[in-house]
């Protein structure tokens, strides 16, 4: 299979979960005879400082001809003083909104090497696997601008959606719930907003094509509850934009910690932007200190979502499985008795696992 990659390091410690999530991609073309090209290109603070705005026009154009984008992360001190237009993550916001990424996948799932990291009761938390699927264009954060009126006095926002846009993003978290496990839950807050009626209206009206998954409604309130009390519980959940935001980063304790957590951000034709969840952590940027699992683990949604290779992404899981198993860890995360190494020794790690012909040529030709 040939397939070309965007890649958008940005800044902080993106560049380095970048290499990490290159060197994957290209252990798995090694091993099952793919091949992948990538192209970088600048997002976020890197290019506010090489070209001037957050979101260059080449990288725009470049992203809409790739089978899919890898984003590193973008932010940083160094461009907090600037106006809200010209701050990186401006880039962010741009890329989804020019790609049309109105589905975020989120994974979160409990590693039994990593259960005790969490602040949760272990017994809660273990075989913790379930998957947010987040509305990311619409509602709240993309409403009429927001208004102060009365002197300043009054606020109004909006939350506005469209049904088809509801119908979109109720099709793609049944799909997900029928590869899984086969049990939906809606969240929303029926007994107070229009929206979520319209949206539990569509919810009902889809469920009749995917007569194999078990659907159920439930208020956002409860939702976020029963996700800390019982996290096993849920399998997919779908939601709209800022119930989505809230529950996603209230789940990401269940891993215990940010630099275990991948996304996916998927438009109407399959293309996707992956990305771990966590920020640029400049605090720990140019020090090989950053754990790249998120990276990597959302390439293997990459080759599940983008490329349709489920044997492909089931190795990059398994082999980060297994190098947990070994107890090999970045600082981050404390395995019980294991081997603290750097961000690019774990990677390497990873690359072993899968196997690839990992010869000195080849890690070069990834670090160009
Ligand atoms: N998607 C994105 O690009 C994104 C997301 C969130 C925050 N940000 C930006 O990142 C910058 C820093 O934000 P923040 O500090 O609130 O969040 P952050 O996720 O960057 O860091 C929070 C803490 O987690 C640690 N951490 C994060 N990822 C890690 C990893 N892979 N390995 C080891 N430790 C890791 C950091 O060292 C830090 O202590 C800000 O400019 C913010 O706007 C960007």
């Amino acid at each position: 299979m040939e397939k070309h990659i965007v890649l958008l390091p940005g800044d902080g410690i993106g560049p380095e979960v970048t290499k990490a999530a290159k060197r994957v991609l290209q252990a798995v073309a090694d091993r099952y005879q793919h091949s992948f090209t990538f192209e970088n290109h600048d997002i976020g603070g890197v290019a506010i400082d090489q070209q001037g705005t957050p979101l260059p026009e080449d990288t725009v154009q470049a992203a809409k001809k790739a089978d899919a984008i890898f984003l590193g992360a973008v932010g940083g001190p160094k461009w907090d003083q600037l106006p809200g237009h010209m701050r990186p993550e401006k880039g962010l916001l741009g890329i989804r909104k020019q790609l049309g990424l109105f589905a975020n996948l989120r994974p979160v799932k409990a590693f039994n090497q990593l259960l005790h990291a969490s602040p949760l009761k272990q017994e809660v938390v273990q075989a913790s696997d379930l998957l947010i699927v987040r509305e990311l264009t619409g509602g709240l954060y993309f409403g009429q601008p927001s208004e102060r009126r009365n002197n300043g006095e009054e606020v109004v926002d909006t939350l506005a959606y469209e049904r088809r846009e509801i119908e979109r993003i109720v099709d793609q978290a049944f799909q997900s719930a029928q590869v899984r496990r086969k049990h939906l839950t809606s969240v929303d807050k029926a007994n107070v907003l229009e929206s979520s009626r319209m949206w539990r209206e569509v919810v009902e009206e889809k469920k009749a094509a995917y007569p194999d998954v078990s659907v159920e409604h439930m208020l956002v309130d409860a939702a976020a509850m029963k996700l800390v009390t019982n996290p096993t519980y849920f399998d997919v959940i779908v939601t709209e934009n800022m119930f989505g935001d809230i529950l996603s980063d209230e789940a990401s304790v269940l891993t215990g910690s940010l630099g275990m957590l991948p996304s996916a951000s998927l438009n109407e034709n399959g293309v996707g932007l992956y990305e771990p969840v966590h920020g640029s952590a400049p605090d720990i940027a140019g020090e090989d200190k950053a754990n790249p699992l998120a990276s990597i683990l959302s390439v293997a949604m990459m080759l599940k979502h983008s490329f349709g290779l489920e044997e492909e992404a089931e190795q990059v899981e398994t082999a980060v499985q297994e190098v947990l198993s070994g107890g090999y860890h970045t600082a981050d995360i404390d395995v019980k008795g294991g081997t603290k190494v750097s961000g690019s020794e774990l990677a390497a790690k990873v690359v072993d696992q899968i196997g690839s012909n990992d010869t000195t040529e080849n890690i070069m030709r990834c670090y160009v």
